[in-house]
């Protein structure tokens, strides 16, 4: 039986939980070899054993994307030890809520480092192995797929550092996605809203507090790996540009 990745390999920033993990699962299940970055290694390990146990190829890469060389490393060794690269997704992210008036300034560079910096480290370093697998891939077309946020298309209070980041990935998509639209380099953003992950977690205790009676509906992480599954499974003349993806009863 032939699957939609069949020969591809996918490199998936942020993979040790939440819709990383289900991203990677998803990709390995439809054939990709799947490269999973990010910094807790005993989580890469496990879902690589799940991968594994499925009969999938699954390449564990302890990486703090923050940094550079890192970045640049998780790319290099997807394409040494995996043999190419047509599938990016950039969803390693954090989410830092509370008011802008006060907020610890550590919390905004840590946002900027990771949501802005670190996904242009991996996109600059996987960029020109994109471009070459469009040329003689398997598929002849490859993926670049960065997850935004509801935040990306509309700023709220208490989110105002997370949405300027969420923002700035959605201009840097779109820009990137017309100079490359004639190599057959997809560039794709996802938006999500309220989904059940860890992310909320990292907040500040008076931060986690003032958002316990705001939590409604929320989507599973694979509805996510769904809707990523499903841009890069498209046909090479189909480019899926943006989805916006929000819990039924999530209003805005
Ligand atoms: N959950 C939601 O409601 C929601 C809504 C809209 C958008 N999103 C976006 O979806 C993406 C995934 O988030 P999630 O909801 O799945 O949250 P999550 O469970 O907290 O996952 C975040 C991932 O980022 C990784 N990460 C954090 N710092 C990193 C670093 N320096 N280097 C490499 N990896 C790092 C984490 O792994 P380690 O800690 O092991 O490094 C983890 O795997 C994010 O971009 C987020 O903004 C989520």
């Amino acid at each position: 039986m032939t699957r939609p990745l069949d020969g591809t390999v996918a490199l998936v920033t942020g993979a040790s939980s939440g819709i990383g993990a289900a991203c990677a699962a998803s990709l390995a299940a439809q054939g990709a070899a799947v490269a999973i970055a990010a910094r807790r290694k005993d989580r890469l390990d496990a879902l690589a054993a799940d991968i594994r146990g499925e009969g999938g190829i699954a390449l564990v890469l302890e990486s703090d994307i923050t940094d550079e060389q890192q970045a640049n490393d998780a790319v290099e060794r997807t394409v040494t030890e995996l043999g190419r690269l047509d599938t990016l997704i950039n969803n390693a992210g954090l989410m830092l809520l509370g008011p802008i008036v006060g907020a610890p300034l550590s919390e905004w560079q840590r946002m900027v480092e990771l949501n802005v910096l670190g996904l242009l480290y991996c996109a600059h370093a996987a960029t020109p192995h994109l471009l070459r697998a469009a040329e003689d891939g398997p598929r002849h077309v490859a993926d670049m797929v960065n997850i935004s946020s509801v935040a990306g298309r509309a700023a709220r209070s208490f989110n105002g550092v997370y949405s300027l980041t969420k923002h700035g990935i959605g201009a840097f998509s779109e820009s990137l996605r017309q100079e490359l639209v004639n190599r057959y380099v997809r560039v794709s953003l996802v938006e999500p809203g309220a989904t059940a992950t860890e992310l909320a977690t990292h907040n500040r205790p008076e931060v986690l507090e003032s958002l316990r009676g705001q939590i409604g509906q929320r989507m599973e992480a694979t509805d996510i790996a769904d809707a990523i599954s499903f841009i890069v499974t498209r046909p090479r003349h189909v480019a899926v540009n943006e989805i916006l993806i929000r819990p039924t009863e999530q209003e805005r």
